[in-house]
């Protein structure tokens, strides 16, 4: 089953609260949280305290995707501001393996997420290892880019090592997502995929949004 996680980057932050309780009541099987330091990413957002805030207003776990350097610094606070999941970046942990160590025992579910120019081999040592794989279907640190098409391989690729190892890891996808690029990525194998601009720049409601979302899957 694909699911839709709504990201708050696009979100009216004004009524955050209300924005995630729609994301929630609307269908939206996560939701996630922005993280970015203005280093690791060419753009400053927000922090442990938003994903608190998050936390009071909604029962959809929350993703924190740290776009950060130097995320092993951080991983605690994000857990227990009530991050469900915590999201590194390969191209800033040399020292991965221990960084997901460090997230199991937090009791968190660890994601590696990886950059357009980022290969999946990469994984391959730690890929038994984590819950989720986030290939970047944009370079970090904007929503509303272009959906980078040369992405597809790279999923279909993570797919089949997935199936062929057996392992029980999701693919999510985050970048450019929208009703004519979300068929494409789950063709490929993803089966879950962060929309921020389709879900709350669009004209309609947040609901209609993500119902637009699943209805260009059915
Ligand atoms: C990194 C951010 C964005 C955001 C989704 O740039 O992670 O990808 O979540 O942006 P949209 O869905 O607006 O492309």
């Amino acid at each position: 089953m694909t699911g839709i996680v709504p990201s708050i980057l696009s979100a009216d932050f004004t009524r955050l609260g209300e924005q995630v309780r729609e994301a929630e009541a609307g269908g939206g099987q996560r939701v996630q949280v922005d993280i970015m330091d203005g280093h690791f990413v060419p753009n400053i957002t927000m922090g442990p305290i938003v994903v608190e805030a998050v936390r009071r207003c909604a029962t959809l776990p929350i993703e924190a995707h740290l776009m950060i350097t130097n995320p092993e610094q951080y991983i605690e606070d994000f857990a227990k501001a009530g991050a469900d999941v915590i999201i590194v970046h390969q191209e800033v942990c040399p020292h991965l393996h221990r960084v997901i160590q460090q997230i199991r025992a937090t009791g968190k579910m660890a994601a590696v997420a990886l950059n357009p120019s980022t290969p999946i081999i990469l994984l391959e040592n730690i890929l038994a290892l984590i819950d989720m794989v986030l290939i970047m279907t944009v370079n970090p640190g904007f929503g509303g880019q272009d959906f980078i098409p040369e992405m597809l391989p790279k999923i279909a690729r993570l797919r089949q090592v997935i199936t062929e190892r057996g392992l029980r890891c999701d693919i999510e996808v985050d970048g450019g997502i929208h009703e004519a690029t979300a068929p494409l990525v789950v063709k490929a194998g993803a089966n879950l995929l962060v929309a921020g601009s389709a879900v709350y720049n669009s004209h309609e409601s947040v609901a209609q949004a993500i119902a637009r979302l699943k209805n260009a899957l059915a």
